[in-house]
């Protein structure tokens, strides 16, 4: 029996043996990155180092990185299928690339996993318009033992990865997949489409940028990104066929069983779909809730996210049989297993009265709200009408994917087209832009973008400046080409005068000109420098600094992943366009610039 933590601690140790520098998990939630809603790969902080910025720790990274892909919830509840996931990857910036990489996934399968050749098989990229036949790689896997027939060249659907959203680095890759079945005999011939055959890492050649009409050009530099997910690989190892029996999940079944007084047996039936929907959710939600900025259930993004998972958690609770108030008590579980992301603990309290008060809510409407369901489905038999969809969720605090859902158990639909008209109507456009950012990915870095992270900056020590108030801190940002948000602390409403203040303050040192560097130095002596740090986010040893003005007597020094204009002057003009309360001791600014 291989356990979690000795599994990251043998692909950490195995890769910093060849040479590669640790580096700490980032946040879930992507920082100026405004077109994602959560981290989905361990690539994803690390972008801007893929498209060509130096890092401050060199050419060959690990890391072991929380994740959550969102795109299917309502998938969740098979044996297979989960939202938050940890994934371990080792990148080359530009250093080694496809022998290197295959060779290095190679030795560790097969000696630190001790994964028998004869369970081993792998695909390739077969080749289009844009990249030939990855022959290269082939070649490597043979001269490796893999056998021609355990070799398969399949096309860009899937031996393609990335890019992450709508632009940015990408390549071909190379998975590897391990048969899994006990019961039947590895076949000499690997065939992609037998379940049998499981994926467990991915090898991504990133040497194209996709730009924003659609083409791929070469990168400046060969990267190397892979992906092996932890609760997958763990239950591989262990030769289980349900990952909700691996060691990850067991305390958090045990303690569903408790509550629940039901047992797990990892069947098909409802009973244990809803065990493992409520682990899944609540393990995820209490992920969320535990990040620093402190985000809460609401109807628009990240929160929009939480929001669903709970309630869908509590669905199925409730399903479960269980009558008390239970998602708090499954994440103290959550909190106590994941010790290595110490935010859990630190946060423990806001993330049980964030759940105890979402359930709570919710409670007060979901048996009414069914009743009234049950109503629609008798009343309108094949289809429930927009307008009662919109109804259940106004009223009843049933996310559309919720009825959705409850409307294929019975094998009805839902007019989703009269819905989305029904809630523009009510001028909330907020959450379908959001639902139609869950799949998609990456930020551009456009001028844009640029100009306003620039001028986040600068808002940061303005606010600073202009409320004499030292401890301010950013606790949150988010850039779209469109606008900035910046979250920090302060106790009350900022007044129009300190408002008007601080825009002058902003628009005054763009007037300067004021040149934007970058150096890269550790971290110690970053902080004894004064520049600013995020609240609660962890850095490597050594990071990237962003100063305004003159070095020796700056106007401003973040540490940063950029990217940022060179000179003020670039930025345009500055102004506030809000300003409200983000949640209990946080406030809210949002800015625009014009020429
Ligand atoms: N970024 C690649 C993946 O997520 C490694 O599979």
């Amino acid at each position: 029996m291989i356990t979690r933590q000795e599994l990251i601690k043998k692909y950490i140790e195995f890769f910093k043996h060849k040479g590669h520098k640790h580096i700490p998990s980032a946040s879930l939630i992507p920082e100026n990155d405004p077109t994602v809603l959560f981290t989905t790969a361990g690539m994803h902080p690390l972008v801007p180092f893929l498209l060509g910025q130096s890092h401050p720790l060199g050419k060959r990274l690990v890391s072991v990185q929380k994740c959550i892909r969102t795109g299917d919830i309502e998938e969740v509840g098979d044996k297979v299928h989960h939202t938050f996931f940890e994934m371990l990857g080792n990148w080359s910036l530009g250093d080694y690339f496809k022998e290197d990489a295959i060779k290095f996934s190679f030795e560790f399968l097969t000696k630190e996993l001790k994964i028998p050749l004869e369970k081993l098989a792998v695909t390739c990229f077969v080749g289009d318009k844009n990249a030939g036949k990855d022959i290269e790689s082939s070649k490597i896997w043979k001269s490796l033992g893999i056998k021609d027939e355990r070799i398969a060249f399949l096309p860009k659907e899937k031996n393609w990865w990335g890019p992450a959203g709508l632009t940015g680095p990408c390549g071909p890759d190379t998975e590897m997949f391990y048969w899994k079945s006990k019961t039947k005999k590895v076949p000499k011939v690997f065939n992609p489409e037998d379940e049998n055959w499981v994926e467990i890492w991915n090898d991504v050649f990133m040497q194209y940028n996709k730009n924003k009409s659609g083409k791929y050009e070469p990168l400046k530099q060969k990267n190397v990104d892979t992906g092996m997910g932890v609760e997958r690989t763990l239950t591989i190892l262990n030769e289980l066929e349900d990952n909700y029996q691996s060691s990850i999940f067991k305390p958090i079944i045990s303690e569903i069983e408790k509550i629940s007084k039901k047992k797990y047996k990892s069947s098909d039936s409802d009973d244990d779909k809803s065990m493992r929907i409520v682990a899944d959710h609540i393990r995820t939600a209490t992920f969320i809730l535990g990040e620093e900025k402190h985000l809460t259930p609401s109807n628009t993004d990240q929160g929009y996210v939480l929001r669903r998972l709970i309630r869908r958690a509590i669905r199925f609770g409730r399903q479960l049989g269980i009558k008390e108030n239970f998602t708090s008590q499954i994440s103290k579980i959550i909190v106590h297993e994941y010790t290595d992301y110490p935010e859990l603990a630190r946060n423990h309290k806001s993330i049980t009265s964030a759940l105890d008060e979402e359930e709570l809510r919710f409670l007060e409407t979901l048996e009414k709200g069914l009743k009234k369901f049950n109503q629609f489905v008798e009343e309108f038999k094949k289809i429930i009408p927009g307008k009662e969809a919109f109804l259940l969720f106004q009223s009843y605090g049933f996310p559309i994917e919720m009825t959705q859902e409850l409307a294929d158990e019975k094998g009805i639909e839902v007019d989703l087209e009269e819905y989305n008209e029904e809630f523009k109507k009510h001028q909330d456009l907020s959450r379908t832009m959001s639902a139609g950012r869950f799949k998609s990915g990456l930020a551009d870095d456009s001028e844009a973008t640029k100009k306003l992270h620039t001028a986040t900056h600068l808002l940061n020590e303005a606010l600073r400046q202009v409320l004499k108030d030292n401890n301010i801190k950013q606790r949150g940002s988010n850039i779209t080409p469109e606008r900035l948000r910046f979250d920090f602390n302060f106790s009350r409403k900022l007044t129009d005068d300190e408002l008007k203040k601080v825009e002058q303050w902003v628009n005054d040192k763009i007037k300067k000109s004021l040149p934007v560097t970058r150096e890269e130095i550790p971290l110690t002596q970053a902080m004894a420098s004064g520049a600013q740090s995020e609240f609660g986010s962890k850095y490597p040893e050594l990071v990237s600094v962003y100063t305004i003005g003159n070095p020796k007597s700056f106007i401003s020094k973040e540490i940063c992943t950029g990217p940022h204009v060179s000179n003020t002057s670039e930025i345009g003009n500055f102004r506030i366009i809000k300003e409200e309360s983000s949640a209990a001791g946080i406030r809210r600014i949002k800015a625009v610039i014009s020429n």
